[in-house]
């Protein structure tokens, strides 16, 4: 198939180019690199051995994307391309609702005139806002609780509404949980600028001692251990899960699906297996909650085993070892 993705040289987008390359899949990536490196496309031809075209452009310009569809005439869109920082969200909430929500209109309009009817869409578990019911299933209440969350939501009800009055369009939403990790190549992965948000790249970052120590936000959480549980899941394994749903989504209608392990991890825990999977010692600090932030958070990942025969494969020992594969070499880069 040839596959138009937009946002594909970020940290899940270049992944799921490898994989879809090494599928054997023509890719062609589409990103106006504002959150990413323009080498990242060839450091993704490097890793799948197999090149994919790159065009610069934004979701927020419908000619952008027009003249792109219509010259790469794809089978499928996987649309990755996004504002994703919550922080942020709160600060410029209308750039959040002009990416996420006004290129998904975009996208959906070129689409619509070059005749493109297959989309996968990039959602976020953080729509379902605060857990009335844990695992966290797709009919759980959506009531996000930042702008980003309501970006994503609102982007996912575009597209509801649009397969709705098309008809013959098929379009399957992945909600992921928490992604982690690298290609172990150790050739791409996330890279995120200034102080990290997520844990993950912070525990790395305090591996390669460039910052002092881990700040645990909260102790007194009604978890095992007090720290926050989270669903951590690699992010190789959630570019396989777009493959298995790009394999399923030959008819028509619209579907959500949580990409997760269904298990959740507290940060005591990561902190451990990084520990014992790397040898590097993280030096913590115990803090306050951090606002917003959730007890416990993971997925019932049913439908994504039922639907798209899909189910996470690598543990966390393997999340922090990749990690760590990665931020080694680029900080040696
Ligand atoms: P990322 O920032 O690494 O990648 C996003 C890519 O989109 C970047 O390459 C960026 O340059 C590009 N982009 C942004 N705005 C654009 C625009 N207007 N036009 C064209 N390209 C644009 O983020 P990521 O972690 O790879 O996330 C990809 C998608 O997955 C996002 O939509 C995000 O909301 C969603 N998501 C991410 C996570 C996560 O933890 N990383 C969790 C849930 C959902
Ligand atoms: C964040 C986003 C969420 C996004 C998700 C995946 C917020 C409020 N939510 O969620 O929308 O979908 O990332 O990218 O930002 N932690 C520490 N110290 C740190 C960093 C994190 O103790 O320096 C803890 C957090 O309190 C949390 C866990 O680690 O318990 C995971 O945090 P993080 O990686 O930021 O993910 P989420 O909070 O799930």
């Amino acid at each position: 198939m040839r596959i138009f993705v937009t946002g594909g040289a970020g940290y899940i987008g270049s992944h799921f180019c490898v994989a879809a390359l090494q599928a054997g899949h023509d890719v062609v990536v589409f990103d106006n690199f504002c959150n990413s490196d323009p080498g990242v496309p060839s450091r993704i031809a490097r890793i799948a051995r197999r090149p994919c075209s790159v065009v610069t452009g934004d979701v927020r310009r419908k000619q952008d994307i027009s003249n792109a569809l219509r010259s790469a005439q794809p089978d499928l869109v996987v649309h990755l391309a996004g504002l994703k920082a919550v922080g942020d969200s709160v600060a410029r909430p209308l750039d959040y609702f002009e990416t996420n929500v006004g290129g998904t209109a975009c996208l959906l309009e070129a689409m619509k005139e070059h005749g493109v009817h297959r989309l996968i869409f990039s959602s976020s578990a953080t729509v379902y806002g605060q857990p009335v019911e844990l695992p966290l299933k797709e009919s759980h209440p959506l009531n996000p609780t930042n702008p980003y969350g309501r970006s994503k939501l609102m982007a996912e009800w575009l597209c509801d509404d649009f397969q709705r009055a098309e008809g013959n369009v098929s379009i399957v939403v992945l909600r992921y949980f928490n992604p982690v990790g690298a290609h172990p190549s150790g050739g791409i992965g996330d890279d995120p600028v200034g102080v990290p948000n997520n844990l993950m790249p912070f525990v790395t970052q305090v591996a390669s001692g460039q910052r002092e120590r881990l700040h645990i936000f909260g102790t007194d959480y009604p978890t095992p251990d007090g720290t926050g549980v989270r669903d951590y899941l690699h992010v190789c394994d959630l570019a396989e899960g777009h493959l298995a749903a790009i394999s399923r989504s030959d008819t028509p209608g619209f579907v959500t699906v949580n990409l997760g392990t269904g298990t959740g991890y507290s940060v005591l825990d990561v902190v451990r297996t990084f520990e014992r999977e790397t040898g590097r010692a993280i030096p913590v600090a115990y803090g306050k909650r951090r606002e917003g932030d959730l007890a416990q958070y993971y997925a019932d990942p049913a439908r994504a085993l039922h639907l798209l025969n899909w189910r996470a494969r690598r543990d966390l020992g393997e999340m922090c070892r990749d990690a760590w594969a990665w931020q080694r070499g680029s900080s040696t880069e």
